[in-house]
């Protein structure tokens, strides 16, 4: 059976394909689950006709794509993307936004700037008044991370974040190397009390590929409710 956040997930996915994907758009799939299920619908409308040429963000959501149909196309010949749909780990009330849960960030934040609009898409749990319970993550080369870790820790700390704690993310007992081979170091920082100044701060250290704030990339949410309604937020 369903949870009742995932029947928010899924609302929000019914939502945006009703109120903003039309016919012959050029689209990006974001990653996770609410993105996920916002694909398997889209496949439905696919199936009944709909064209639409789609790019994806991450190896995982190219899988769940091409189970339900949608063709891919490599991001290098979309050219400029209509829309960018994909899901927050946080997002407060002004669309800043922590992601990379799903250390997807780097994708995600390539093609959300190759698009001419992103949409998030969430249940009702992901907003919140300050970014930060979630921890940061930030992506890494492999060379030298621990160097880049003290560098990172410097930043949060000249940002007021105080005593953060930084790990690198394992899984199973090994480091999770992204679909670009970095490392992922999960910033556990309470409270983010300047997320736009942050996000630039810590992509200036050499050794940081990326990072999950998302500060300038979303002009809008639509929340799925946990009575699986959902409303748009512009
Ligand atoms: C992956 C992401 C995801 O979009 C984010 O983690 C949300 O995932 P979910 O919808 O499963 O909560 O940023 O890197």
């Amino acid at each position: 059976m369903m949870s009742v956040q995932d029947e928010a997930k899924k609302a929000a996915g019914r939502k945006v394909i009703e109120e903003f994907i039309r016919d012959g758009m050029k689209l990006g799939l974001g990653s996770g689950t609410t993105s996920h299920f916002f694909v398997r619908e889209l496949g439905n409308h696919v199936a009944c006709g709909m064209k639409l040429t789609c790019t994806t963000t991450s190896r995982s959501t190219n899988d769940v794509a091409r189970e339900v149909g949608i063709a891919i196309t490599d991001p290098n010949d979309m050219g400029e993307i209509d829309l960018t749909i994909d899901g927050p780990d946080e997002i407060d009330h002004d669309f800043n936004m922590i992601k990379g849960g799903g250390a997807c960030l780097l994708w995600e934040k390539i093609v959300a700037h190759a698009s001419k609009r992103m949409i998030t898409i969430c249940d009702e749990s992901k907003i919140v008044a300050k970014l930060g319970a979630f921890p940061l993550p930030v992506e890494v080369v492999q060379f030298a991370w621990k160097q880049t870790e003290r560098m990172v820790a410097q930043a949060l700390a000249d940002n007021r974040v105080k005593g953060a704690a930084i790990e690198r993310r394992m899984r199973d007992g090994q480091p999770v190397v992204t679909d670009s081979g970095n490392f992922i170091l999960d910033c556990r920082c309470g409270v983010i009390p300047a997320p736009a100044k942050l996000e630039i701060e810590l992509n200036r250290i050499p050794g940081v590929v990326e990072n999950g704030l998302f500060t300038r990339e979303s002009r809008g949410m639509v929340v799925g409710r946990f009575d699986g309604t959902a409303y748009v937020k512009l």
